[in-house]
């Protein structure tokens, strides 16, 4: 098997007179935290949306596991999506709902399910972003973290390979945003997840990070670790960090 579980391949997108994205082109390695990089507005989340075709690009591909999903038929990419967890910046809960019916819907919908492993589902889930307490509580009870780790959970029902997370820690105080970074780790070491990371947060870039990409202009401006971009002496990278 490839050794990349996505290729990202010279993506090109426009809305209307405004190119976003000029031609970028990624990998995601197996089992790795890839982080991206990049001002408020450069694209960061248009890239997401094309690596599970909620928006296709003018050009490029997308490979998921080898294939192209531009190609496929409605069946396969739906079969294709499974495989990913898409944790959205806002990780909309159903305000009516408790903890243990959002986690159940999700999987409901999607497969034929016995009650006894749905509720053991629904448990393990909880258990691993330490939230098993909150399974009868209404979103509404939550905090901004706690909504987080549910949306977390959510995805890990679906036991996907890949994740997708977008801003991640945004709108969380240091101390939170902390903890939401170290559940992203676990949670690779646990799941063996591969995961894609869109942050604008430096700790957080720092704690979860593999590699990082940063994205500039509607291209991939450079492609470092969190050490060397700390050393940088490149004026655009060094206002990552307020310098
Ligand atoms: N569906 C859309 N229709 C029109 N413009 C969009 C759409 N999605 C994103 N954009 C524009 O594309 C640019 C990049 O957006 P986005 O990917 O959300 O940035 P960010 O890096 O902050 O995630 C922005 O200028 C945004 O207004
Ligand atoms: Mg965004």
């Amino acid at each position: 098997m490839n050794q990349n579980t996505i290729i990202v391949k010279n993506i090109k997108k426009s809305f209307g007179s405004t190119t976003v994205l000029s031609g970028v082109s990624f990998g995601l390695k197996k089992s790795e935290n890839l982080i991206i990089l990049g001002k408020s507005g450069t694209g960061k989340s248009v890239i997401l949306q094309c690596i599970v075709r909620l928006i296709e690009p003018e050009e490029g591909k997308v490979l998921i596991f080898g294939k192209n999903i531009y190609d496929m038929e409605y069946d396969e990419l739906n079969a294709t999506r499974k495989h990913i967890g898409f944790l959205f910046q806002s990780a909309a809960l159903y305000d009516s709902m408790t903890v243990r019916e959002n986690l159940q819907f999700s999987l409901v919908r999607t497969t034929k399910i016995k009650q006894e492993e749905l509720d053991e589902k629904v448990s393990e889930s909880l258990r691993s972003v330490g939230l098993l307490n909150a399974i009868d509580k209404m979103p509404s009870e939550l905090s901004g973290g706690m909504k987080k780790r549910i949306g977390l959970a959510r995805t890990l029902i679906q036991n996907p390979d890949v994740i997708l997370y977008d801003e991640p820690t945004t709108g969380l105080d240091s101390g939170t945003s902390k903890e939401i970074s170290e559940l992203i780790i676990e949670t690779k070491d646990k799941y063996k997840v591969s995961s894609i990371i869109v942050t604008h947060d430096m700790p957080c870039a720092k704690l979860t990070s593999d590699r990082i990409i940063v994205l500039k202009d509607g291209l991939i401006y450079t492609e470092s670790t969190y050490d060397e971009l700390e050393k940088s002496d490149d004026k655009f990278i060094q206002s990552f960090f307020g310098y």
